[in-house]
């Protein structure tokens, strides 16, 4: 079993935690605030969680997680996550996120962004296009023939397949959609986001396969 280090424990952070909890995984957690204030959160989820500060988390984890609001990726050191497989959750917002004007251009994309900071790690961007509600409800069995696939997108092949080993041990096929920059095709307000997995609001999603998942990828 792989440790998971959770830099963001809000909703997608935490929801990513229980799963990977269930799954037989280690989870180490953070957030801006310390690791006083996840103490709740680790008792929820038993021995097998701890929190720390991000730094800690990226160091313990063999996969580690950014799933901030995407205008704070740049503020978590870089350092402790070289030579890491990174997940990267984040979507722009620039009511929330400031106006980034590479992304108001189309000239690069969030994962892109990301992996600019994050210059020594194997960014996969992955898990930003489902709402968290449904990332809980939806985790299905391998095999079970209503199991829902997530895109992933990353110029590292060896990262890519670790994180589809993951996501498949918490529920989820993965579609692999290519390089990196293809993440434009899985960023907000594309046919993949968040809308085939169920209408947002309502926590019992509904499942969309690899193929269905294939079909909007292509679409965007
Ligand atoms: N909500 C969804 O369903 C969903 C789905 C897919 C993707 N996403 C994307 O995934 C990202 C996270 O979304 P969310 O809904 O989970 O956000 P959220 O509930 O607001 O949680 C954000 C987390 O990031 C932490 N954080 C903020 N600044 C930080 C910093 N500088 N260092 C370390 N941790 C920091 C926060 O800690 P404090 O509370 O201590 O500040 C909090 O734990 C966003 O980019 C979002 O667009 C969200």
């Amino acid at each position: 079993m792989t440790t998971i280090g959770l830099i963001g424990s809000g909703n997608i952070g935490s929801t990513v935690a229980r799963l990977a909890v269930a799954a037989g995984h280690d989870v180490v957690l953070s957030n801006s605030r310390g690791p006083q204030t996840l103490e709740e959160l680790v008792a929820e989820l038993g021995p097998k969680a701890r929190a720390a500060t991000p730094a800690e988390a990226a160091a313990a984890g063999d996969i580690v997680v950014v799933t901030v609001p995407l205008h704070a990726y740049s503020a978590i050191p870089a350092g402790p996550v070289a030579g890491k497989v990174l997940i990267d959750t984040n979507n722009y917002y620039p009511e929330r996120d400031g106006v980034i004007a590479e992304l108001e251009d189309g000239s690069t994309t969030t994962g892109e962004l990301v992996q600019r900071h994050f210059a020594g790690a194997s960014v996969v961007k992955a898990l930003n296009n489902i709402w968290f509600e449904h990332l809980r409800t939806l985790a299905r069995p391998s095999g079970a023939p209503d199991r829902s696939a997530l895109p992933i997108a990353g110029d590292d092949t060896a990262a890519k397949k670790a994180v589809a080993g993951f996501l498949d041990g918490i529920g989820y096929d993965t579609v692999d959609i290519g390089p990196l920059a293809e993440n434009r095709r899985t960023q907000r307000d594309t046919p993949v986001y968040v809308a085939p997995y169920g209408a947002y609001g309502v926590p019992v999603g509904t499942p969309a396969g690899a193929q269905a998942v294939r079909d909007l990828v292509a679409a965007a």
